[in-house]
Parts: structure tokens; C-alpha cells; sequence
């Protein structure tokens, strides 16, 4: 199925929920895409027509903003969901009146049907409203078909069109039937029928990889899920026309060398391993600026890899085409933003990717992922034939302890971190804590404290631990593990490193903290 194709067109206003509506849409078994209001007129204008039509919702006010929508509201009878400011739009367009709010303001809010219920939903529920801009009249032709306990419209439905608008967002999970009321719009009043499926997905990711034909495929493998599934998704298509290159930067983590092995030995993937510990450590040398080490880092990678490969090329006299690359739909979405003319949001942290990787080698992106979400790249994983517990490994970042170790990098620090880091790593599986953390690592501090080891004084350094809870790193909370985990930890640590003598706990939230320490 090619993008054009899908079924439901969300047209993202910049609300921050608009990934939800994909999400929960494919839940109920409809595939979507989200795009901006210019895309959409540009495939008007080629001719194009979705099967629906979502509008999301948004941080502008009807009364004061000039997104040019006309053209797309009411086009051709398609059926039209509107969410908050989507509603407003649509009440705007067809002379109903909307009155201006509190800006930014959200909070739950008792809902109740004026009529007709909706298949599925209780006579009373709650939801996620904004008290932003909200309609009080309905246009001509609409029926108001839920209102809140305060006395505000919530949900108007036109008479004969399939037309819906909701005040409030049924996509979020504090909106208590949001799938019955999505349901609802999909089934009975767009009349559409089901096309996503984990099967669908497949077959779907499979075509994408079989359209680079013959050509030979490069993989930059971390053994992380996207890579992983990716490879193996290809390789299930291509054969062993896709090479995997997993570089050794010198800073990993032992479960890291253990998992490359692991793929080595029971996967058919073809993963060459490139060692290249010294040179990156001798490059990183007396370097300890964060960002300083984050470029370093990221471009000896590319150099690295581009050499190795070129060298690789030559001797099994081969050619690549196409760069394997496990980009998913989020990161799709965040390069489309309805913003964008307004200025990209500030750089927080450069993250290491392989960006600048095919403009150099001259290679076109393949991209089979570039439509699923995580869980999604999980699912699909499995149905591949890998383990549960390669597809569900903690995220692990491309700079590796690089960003671990604060200040300058030595090969003792390195040491110091991989044998914590381990140590955390056991007793998670040990104590049944590793599924229910979202990521977890050590991080080694550029500090002394004074301690006890045997009977003598020692003054080292400290490793804090720092385990979080999150869904896309985007915000992420600390997690509230066991006491007794923390504490078997904290002594095997300071028993079994040498040069700990402290162990400490970060409970710091994203944001206002990032959930690396550099
Ligand atoms: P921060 O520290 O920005 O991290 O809150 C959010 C998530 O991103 C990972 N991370 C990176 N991943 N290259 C990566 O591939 C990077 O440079 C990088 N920096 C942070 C981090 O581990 C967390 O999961």
C-alpha cells in the first residue's frame, strides 16, 4: 500500500495528541496518515481523496488564526471528524458561533447525551476537554449530540452528512470510550472497513524492502529493536544481498558485546563486526565537553563506517546501493511539523545519527519501519521469528557511555562504568525489574567521597544510578523500583568495582532533567 492510499487522512493542526489519533485508530483496525494542511491541498489538487477526513486539534484560536481550510472542509461529502479546534473550524465554516476561552487549559469534564447514545458509551462519562475556544451554537443542519455537565457543547453531529465534531479528544486515555466513539465515526457514520492489521503491517513493511530489487543493502546495526527488526525484515525479502555493520566503539556495555554474539550465532543476518576501539578512544582523548564528545563521536563514526565500507566493497567486489535505516513513523512525523515555518524548537542535545551517511556515500534510505510506531516494530519483530527479549532491550544511546562517563573518558572509567552497568543489568533480570523499567543505566561521577573499604579510608568515585519510566523519551518519570533491588545494586557496586565507593539515585523527571546526564 503505497502512503497515498491510506484510508484516513489526519490533518495535524499541531495539537500535541495528533500521534494518538494514528495510534488508536489503527487500534480499532484503520490506517491513517498524518500530514499538514498544505500536503492535503497539494493532493486535492492532484486529484487525491482519502475515505475520511480528521481534523486535529490545536494551540491556535479560530478567532484570530488564518490557516486557510476552506477548501477542505465539506469537499465532496468526505466524512469529517473534527477535535477541538478541528470542531471549531468546522462550526466556523458553517456559520455556527464559537465563543473564545482560557488559553491552553485542559481538565476532565462529565459528559451526557442529548438523544441517541453512541454504541458502546454510558449514559454519563468522563473526558479530556480544552476550555480553550468551544462552540455555543451549532451550525445550521448540526444536532448537538453531547453536552458537559457545565453546560458546554461537546459533541454536534449534522443531520444527514457524516459529519462529527467533539469538543474534547477521544484519542487520549484519561477520555473514558474514546475507541467507542472513534468506532463509531469510522463505522457508522464513514462507513469504512478495517485495513490495518499486524498482518497487513507486514506485508506492507515487506513490499517497501522487495522495491530495492537486486540491489546490495548496508545496515549501520546496532543490535538495538529498530535495527534489528529492520535487518531481518530485509533479509527475510533481499537474502544476504543486506549486510549488517555493527561498529565496536570501545563504548559499550558488556550486554552489548554479549547480544551481538547472541545475533551472530541463531540469526541469519550477515553482522561484520568493525573494531575500532582505539581510534575512537584516541580521538575522544582529554576531550570532556559533552557536546565536544557527541560530535566527536558521531563523526569518527561516519568516517569509520564509510572507509571500512568502501574497503568491504572492494574486496568482495560488490556495490552499495541503499542504506537500511530503522526510522519510524514518530520521527516522521516530528520532520513534517505543521510548524515548521516558524523555526525548528531548539537543539537540546545533537544526537548521533548516520544523517549525514547517504548524501557522502551516495546511497538512497530504505526505510521499511518508516510507518509503525515502537510497539508496532515489537509486534512485528516477533512475527518475524525474534526473541521476545531482543525486541523488548532497554534503548541504548548511539554515543554509547561516551555520555556516561561525565568529563573526560579514560579506559578506567570505561571499565568502571561497564562493570556497574553490568552489576544493574543482572539484578534487573535477577529481580524481575527490567520489564518494568523503560531504560536504566550508571553513570560515573567526576567526583571523590570519602569512604571505607576493609579496614583503610579510601577516597573514590561515586556511580549514580538512573532508571526511568517513559513511552518515547520525549518526557519520562523515575522509576519506583525496590528497595531491596537498589540496595543488592548499591553493594555490589561498591563491593565489586574498584574505585566506587558511593552509589547514588537520580529522581530527577524529564523535564526539567534529560534523562542522559551529557
Ligand atoms: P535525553 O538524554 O535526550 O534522552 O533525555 C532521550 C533518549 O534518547 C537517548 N539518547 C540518544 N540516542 N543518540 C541516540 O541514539 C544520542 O546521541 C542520544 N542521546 C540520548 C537516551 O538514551 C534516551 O533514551
Amino acid at each position: 500500500m503505497d502512503q497515498q492510499e491510506r484510508l484516513i487522512w489526519i490533518i495535524d493542526f499541531g495539537s500535541q495528541y495528533t500521534q494518538l489519533i494514528t495510534r488508536k485508530s489503527r487500534e480499532l483496525g484503520f490506517s491513517s496518515e498524518i500530514i499538514t494542511l498544505k500536503e492535503s491541498r497539494k493532493r486535492i489538487e492532484e486529484g487525491l481523496r482519502p475515505k475520511a477526513i480528521v481534523l486535529s486539534g490545536g494551540p491556535m484560536s479560530v478567532s484570530e488564526d488564518k490557516n486557510d481550510y476552506e477548501f477542505l472542509i465539506g469537499l465532496d461529502d468526505l466524512p469529517t471528524l473534527g477535535i477541538c479546534y478541528g470542531m471549531q473550524l468546522m462550526a466556523k465554516h458553517w456559520g455556527g458561533e464559537v465563543e473564545k476561552g482560557l488559553q491552553g487549559e485542559y481538565g476532565h469534564a462529565k459528559l451526557h447525551f442529548e438523544g441517541d447514545k453512541i454504541p458502546g458509551c454510558p449514559a454519563e462519562f468522563n473526558v479530556w476537554m480544552s476550555h480553550f475556544d468551544h462552540v455555543i451554537k451549532a451550525p445550521k443542519d448540526f444536532k448537538t449530540i453531547l453536552m458537559s455537565k457545565n453546560n458546554i457543547i461537546a459533541g454536534i453531529e449534522h443531520e444527514s452528512k457524516p459529519y462529527l465534531a467533539l469538543q474534547f479528544h477521544p484519542e487520549v486515555e484519561h477520555s473514558e470510550h474514546g475507541k467507542d466513539i472513534l468506532r463509531y465515526f469510522y463505522e457508522d457514520i464513514a462507513k469504512l472497513k478495517s485495513d490495518w492489521s499486524a498482518k497487513t503491517m507486514l506485508i506492507e513493511a515487506k513490499e517497501l524492502a522487495s522495491s530495492v530489487g537486486d540491489e546490495y543493502v548496508l545496515c549501520a546495526f546496532s543490535g538495538g529493536v529498530d535495527s534489528l527488526v529492520a535487518a531481518t525484515l530485509c533479509h527475510e525479502v533481499l537474502g544476504d544481498k543486506v549486510h549488517c555493520f555493527f561498529v565496536d566503539n570501545g563504548l559499550l556495555r558488556p550486554q552489548d558485546y554479549h547480544h551481538i554474539e547472541l545475533l551472530k550465532r541463531e540469526t541469519p543476518l550477515n553482522i561484520e563486526v568493525l573494531d575500532c576501539k582505539e581510534l575512537f578512544l584516541s580521538k575522544l582523548d582529554g576531550e570532556g565537553d559533552p557536546e565536544t564528545k557527541r560530535k566527536i563521536i558521531g563523526t569518527t563514526f561516519i568516517e569509520v563506517f564509510e572507509k571500512k565500507v568502501h574497503e568491504y566493497e572492494a574486496s568482495h567486489k560488490i556495490e552499495f546501493k541503499y542504506l537500511l535505516q530503522g526510522t519510524l513513523y514518530p520521527d516522521v512525523i516530528e520532520s513534517l511539523s505543521p510548524h515548521d515555518e516558524d523555526g525548528k524548537s531548539s537543539t537540546i542535545k545533537s544526537h548521533h545519527n548516520v544523517g549525514g551517511l547517504p548524501e557522502r556515500m551516495n546511497l538512497k534510505l530504505l526505510e521499511p519501519l518508516r510507518f509503525l510506531f515502537k510497539d508496532e516494530v515489537r509486534v512485528m519483530g516477533e512475527q518475524l521469528g525474534l526473541k521476545h527479549e531482543w525486541v523488548h532491550r532497554h534503548p541504548f544511546p548511539g554515543p554509547g557511555i561516551g555520555i556516561r562517563i561525565l568529563g573526560k573518558i579514560d579506559q578506567k572509567s570505561i571499565v568502571k562504568v561497564q562493570e556497574s552497568d553490568q552489576i544493574l543489568f543482572e539484578e534487573m533480570h535477577n529481580l524481575d525489574v527490567y520489564n518494568s523499567v523503560w531504560q536504566a543505566f550508571t553513570v560515573l561521577l567526576p567526583v571523590n567521597t570519602v569512604g571505607v573499604k576493609g579496614d583503610a579510608r579510601a577516597y573514590e568515585q561515586v556511580i549514580c544510578l538512573r532508571l526511568v519510566n517513559s513511552t518515547d523519551g520525549m518526557t519520562a518519570e523515575w522509576s519506583d523500583v525496590p528497595r531491596k533491588f537498589l540496595s543488592k545494586v548499591s553493594s555490589r557496586i561498591t563491593n565489586e568495582v574498584a574505585g566506587i565507593t558511593r552509589v547514588v539515585l537520580d529522581i530527577t523527571s524529564k523535564p526539567p532533567g534529560t534523562i542522559e546526564w551529557e
